[in-house]
């Protein structure tokens, strides 16, 4: 069987990315990285890619419309036939043609238990409401933001003192392990969507 192909969409630094591609590498992951898309010309993460000889392409947003720039994003991934789409810290929402391309094919991952702390700075957005648990999310994207059927999440405790920082990294240790499981599980079939509920259809796989 050929392997699954994934287009990873980035504009950081990339450590989620990394941690997908070390997991297809060693085959933890049963997946190919077909391609790799920045609108950041000097994003780390696509330079981490470029190292790793993967295809690894800069799309300039400037100029461009929301749609006229997705266009030529969806032309990319198309031509890569990719299987599943991974936004890994990418700083730009997806134009509803772009999402109506892909149904159920592209996957994000958010450092907080969505619902809550959706948008940017999850981690400092936790830390000021005070909760005592947070996380991270890996969930389907539709077109509001951080607002698409769940398929993992996992569980990060606040500690006493903690910083944004401390946290972040705490969290960030979590999303690498769960966004290849949650790759793993849709590229399987295994992820069933019904309405905003995703049911997984193994008992092998659990979160934590
Ligand atoms: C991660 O915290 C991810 O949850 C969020 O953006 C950050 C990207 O980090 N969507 P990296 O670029 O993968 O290191």
């Amino acid at each position: 069987m050929p392997k699954k192909k994934l287009g990873i969409l980035l504009s950081g630094r990339g450590s989620n990315f990394e941690a997908i591609a070390d997991n297809a590498e060693k085959e933890v992951l049963d997946a190919e990285i077909a391609i790799v898309i920045s609108n950041v010309a000097d994003a780390r993460g696509l330079e981490v890619a470029r190292r790793r000889n993967l295809n690894a392409c800069f799309v300039d947003p400037r100029g461009k419309s929301r749609e006229e720039y997705d266009r030529e994003v969806v032309a990319l991934l198309t031509k890569s036939k990719v299987d599943l789409i991974c936004l890994a810290g990418y700083m730009r929402i997806l134009s509803p043609y772009f999402i109506q391309q892909f149904p159920s094919r592209i996957l994000n991952i958010h450092p907080a238990l969505l619902p809550a702390f959706k948008g940017l700075d999850a981690q400092k957005q936790a830390l000021e409401y005070g909760v005592k648990v947070t996380g991270c999310t890996v969930h389907f994207v539709d077109e509001g933001v951080d607002s698409g059927p769940i398929v993992l999440q996992a569980t990060v405790p606040v500690e006493e003192g903690d910083t944004e920082e401390l946290l972040a990294r705490r969290i960030l240790r979590e999303e690498h392990r769960l966004y290849s499981k949650a790759i793993a599980l849709v590229l399987e079939g295994l992820c069933e969507v019904e309405g905003r509920s995703v049911h997984i259809h193994s008992s092998s796989v659990n979160a934590d």
